[in-house]
């Protein structure tokens, strides 16, 4: 896995944003942020598609994004052919969408999560690995076939 971690907000993650760099740092990782840049009013999806768009082009393996709910940064990220973004909210969850989803970016509700379930998700997501075997095939079988 890079060790580079692509992160995106909209202003409603902004703050938890901030705390996740903090995190990455003192955990070894570095960050690339793709916005936003502040608490004010904003519009997610520019955030996300820039975070997709740089796992697709293979700059980046893994990405945290984060808005009020998480709803509609989750949505954007999974219109991306490249992208299984999890909404994650305690560790369990965020463990379980590496070991079944292979998920490649973990979105958290900056309104509706304390700082330290989501530290808790952060270091859960980067740590744990895929298990394949059965959940290899229903990966395979998201895609829309076109
Ligand atoms: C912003 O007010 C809020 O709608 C947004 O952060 C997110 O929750 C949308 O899904």
């Amino acid at each position: 896995m890079n060790k580079t971690i692509g992160l995106a907000s909209d202003h409603a993650g902004y703050p938890l944003k901030e705390e996740v760099k903090m995190w990455l740092k003192e955990a070894g990782y570095e960050f690339v942020d793709f916005g936003t840049n502040s608490t004010e009013s904003c519009n997610y999806p520019e955030f996300a598609h820039a975070l997709a768009e740089a796992i697709e082009r293979g700059e980046l393996t893994r990405g945290i994004a984060i808005c009020g709910t998480g709803n509609g940064i989750n949505m954007t990220l999974n219109h991306h052919d490249a992208i299984r973004s999890a909404l994650c909210w305690m560790p369990e969850i965020a463990a379980l969408a590496r070991q079944h989803n292979d998920a490649n970016v973990m979105v958290m509700p900056g309104r509706f999560i304390s700082s330290e379930s989501a530290k808790e998700c952060v270091d859960t997501f980067l740590s744990t690995p895929f298990e394949g075997g059965r959940h290899q095939a229903r990966i395979d079988a998201i895609p829309v076939k076109k």
